[in-house]
């Protein structure tokens, strides 16, 4: 597994307790079907910097969740992230050929078994989650299950998409631009901060702040990838850059112009970060991957 040099000790920690959480839940290499079960290992074991799994340990760990159910909810929300990745790569959608490096799913393998291995990723994120809740006996399991639903479906991650594959509308178009963001990456990012709360003991207040501060997050978040696909390396960045023009996406970089965008995501970072202060302990470390998420280079 790739190492992130750059990023703080707890975030090394973290990000290697997600990747053994996703091998260990993830069928096995050989089991039938071997090409699904091969298929599904490389879309999610192929590098990633797991942010999503990282918040929810973090959230996890602020509310007091058990490490086994934290830990299994991360592998999850990061199979549910790979599998919209597999997707969002096909030529129906944005026809991208590389994916963190390496060949995309429906290159290294064919379309047919892409849309089937992101189709098993997401049930298979569902039956780990449903497994740990019974057998650890997670009272707030259902919960996490109704909103990760919500945050991935027709009103979030789906809907989000589907927005994504219009493309340019008329008008100014920042308030829908802000719409298809905050669907399509800021409703998982956001639920991975309260599905780890909620694994423990969670106050309203809480809940409250986590949600504020992964909506801002968020949407900085994609502000930031979309910069990165006018202003990143192939080599650093590990996918085609300018895909978002050649595919002729509304993007922030092409609405407000790059330095704008910047700006805006410096804005939604500092919000989040203020939001962070009434917060007890662990409020530090979420302000860390908040800054990481506009400082990082891929
Ligand atoms: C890329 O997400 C897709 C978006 C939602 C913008 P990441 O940049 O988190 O992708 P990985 O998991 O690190 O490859
Ligand atoms: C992807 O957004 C969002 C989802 C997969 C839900 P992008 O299409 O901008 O992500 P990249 O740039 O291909 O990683
Ligand atoms: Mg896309
Ligand atoms: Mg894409
Ligand atoms: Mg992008």
């Amino acid at each position: 597994m790739p190492e992130l040099p750059e990023l703080p000790d707890f975030y090394q920690e973290q990000y290697a307790r997600v990747n053994r959480a996703i091998d260990q839940w993830l069928p096995q290499p050989g089991k039938d079907p071997e090409k699904l079960v091969e298929g599904m290992r490389y879309a999610v074991l192929n590098g990633g910097k797991r942010l999503r799994g990282v918040l929810v340990l973090e959230a996890g760990k602020i509310s007091g969740a058990k490490p086994a159910v934290v830990e299994g909810i991360a592998a999850a929300v990061e199979l549910i992230h790979a599998y919209s990745l597999v997707h969002d790569d096909l030529p129906a959608m944005d026809d991208d050929d590389y994916r963190r490096g390496q060949p995309s799913v429906h290159k290294k393998y064919n379309e047919g078994l892409a849309i089937l291995v992101g189709d098993a990723l997401l049930t298979e994120a569902f039956g780990l989650l449903t497994r740990l809740f019974v057998k650890q006996r997670v009272s707030g399991g259902l919960e996490i299950l109704s909103e990760l639903t919500e945050a991935i479906g027709y009103a979030g991650l789906i809907g989000g998409q589907v927005l994504d594959l219009d493309g340019p509308i008329s008008g100014d178009g920042l308030e829908e631009l802000d719409q298809i963001h905050r669907w399509k990456t800021g409703a998982l990012i956001t639920v991975s901060l309260t599905a780890g709360a909620r694994a423990g003991q969670v106050s309203d207040r809480l809940l409250q702040v986590l949600t504020k501060f992964g909506q801002s997050i968020g949407l900085a978040f994609q502000i930031k990838d979309d910069l990165l696909d006018v202003t990143a390396d192939f080599a650093t960045l590990g996918k085609q850059i300018g895909a978002d023009e050649r595919e002729d996406k509304l993007t922030y970089p092409r609405l407000l112009g790059i330095e704008k965008s910047q700006v805006r995501a410096e804005k939604l970072v500092e919000t989040a970060v203020e939001l962070l202060e009434e917060t007890t302990a662990g409020g530090e470390r979420l302000a860390a991957l908040a800054r990481f998420i506009i400082e990082r280079d891929r």
